[in-house]
């Protein structure tokens, strides 16, 4: 797409019906794609969110996109960041560059647990059909956080080892801790991404070289998390996967006692997350920030992730002027980026765009804290930004032109379940 967006003139109906024919047309039996073409498989995050947008429609239908979901968890508890159920050429690394020698094959990396978030809002719609999804699904979560807690935990937030899995890519919260990566041997290789989307909003191919790199270190070493962590020069605590895990295991335990389940073991992964979270406020900055664990660095950055505070249920401290001042800076907010940065870039992917479906969680952090007046100005912004220019990806948020892919899954999925909702229409 480009900044020369065609305005249409569509009502609100019009986009409802989109929405569901988006989450129809991107159904590969049982799962989402994000969107054709540019991502082609079951990405992890965006199928929680798409789960979210189906129990709009679909109750069964949204639960057995979770199930799908963990179908491709690895004994270690994991949940990989792609599933690569039927394999499509035109995604690079594709299963054979991952090499993880899994059933279905699967990428070797996570991304961020929003699933049991997303589990506690469809239970919540209807408890009753729940249930036994819940049943079964439970062990997996709680699996999947343990594994968090124990082989990311060891800061007290939670580690990214790859930048993809913070599921901001290209974020600056780890640009400089990402500089010390010897790509040297990556060697030649074929970019997909960049003939399907405009280079300019996307990751530069240095960074690309970056993530192959990392990829290339794990396979070497079997995605053998020990090995990992003590061979890899990228450790970096993300404030936005701590969040998003910290409001996960409130959402996890909430299920289990709804279920009859123990809830003391997931309550102490809540308390150490809390804890942990203290080591991200960055005081010069007035908000949580990401932490280099390898020089004890906290980045500098005020990004889109640092105001997922109020989703976690952490005291935001100055949170709330950081916000403001962000938001005055963009009409179509939340920028992934404060514009104030030199780094800023309206187009370039987490350098800049807005993200509906960030813009979702954050916004009903806000709200549930009781921010009414920044949520619905939050979600408002998203909603512009929707009528305007369709389902895309990402949003430049100086002018609302849709970016990215198109006919996207999270964001017709966020638009059904959280933008349409409560709108004084
Ligand atoms: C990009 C995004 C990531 C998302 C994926 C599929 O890699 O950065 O968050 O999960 O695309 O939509």
């Amino acid at each position: 797409m480009n900044d020369m967006a065609v305005l249409e003139t569509v009502d609100i109906e019009e986009r409802n019906r989109q929405a569901i024919e988006i989450l129809r047309t991107n159904d590969r039996g049982g799962y989402n794609i994000p969107t054709a073409g540019l991502y082609p498989y079951q990405w992890n995050w965006d199928s929680a969110f798409a789960a979210w947008g189906w129990s709009e429609i679909d109750l069964a239908r949204a639960w057995t996109e979770l199930e799908t979901l963990f179908k491709g968890q690895w004994s270690t508890g994991m949940v990989p960041h792609i599933i690569f159920h039927e394999v499509d050429e035109g995604y690079f690394p594709g299963p054979n560059v991952w090499g993880t020698h899994k059933s279905p094959q699967t990428s070797g990396i996570t991304q961020p647990p929003v699933a049991a978030t997303m589990a506690r809002k469809i239970f919540e719609k209807d408890p009753t059909a729940g249930r036994a999804p819940v049943e079964r699904l439970f062990k997996a979560m709680g699996d999947w956080h343990r594994w968090f807690i124990e082989s990311r935990g060891e800061s007290g937030a939670i580690a990214i080892t790859h930048p993809w899995e913070s599921g901001r890519d290209n974020a600056l919260d780890w640009e400089k801790a990402a500089e010390v990566i010897d790509t040297t041997n990556v060697g030649e290789y074929q970019r997909r991404d960049t003939s399907h989307v405009n280079p300019e909003m996307r990751p530069r191919k240095i960074d690309y070289d970056r993530y192959l790199a990392l990829v290339y270190l794990g396979r070497d070493v079997g995605w053998d998390e020990t090995k990992i962590r003590e061979q890899s020069p990228f450790r970096v605590a993300d404030v936005g996967m701590t969040f998003i895990l910290l409001r996960a295991c409130r959402d996890l335990a909430w299920l289990a006692d709804q279920i009859g389940q123990p809830r003391k073991e997931i309550d102490t992964w809540i308390a150490h997350l809390e804890k942990g979270c203290e080591q991200l406020w960055n005081a010069e900055l007035g908000c949580y920030d990401s932490l280099d664990l390898k020089t004890g660095k906290l980045s500098g950055t005020k990004s889109v992730g640092s105001f997922l505070c109020w989703f976690a249920g952490v005291e935001p401290r100055d949170s709330k002027q950081s916000l403001e001042g962000v938001l005055s800076r963009a009409p179509y907010s939340i920028p992934s980026l404060d514009p104030a940065s030199s780094r800023f870039d309206a187009k370039r992917y987490w350098l800049g765009p807005t993200w509906p479906v960030v813009n979702s969680i954050v916004g009903l952090g806000l709200q549930e804290q009781g921010e009414t007046v920044l949520a619905e100005r939050v979600r408002k912004d998203t909603y512009e930004m929707i009528m305007q220019t369709g389902f895309y990806e990402y949003f430049n948020p100086m002018t609302a032109a849709g970016e990215g892919g198109n006919n996207f899954t999270w964001t017709a999925a966020v638009w059904l379940a959280w933008v349409t909702k409560g709108l004084e229409q």
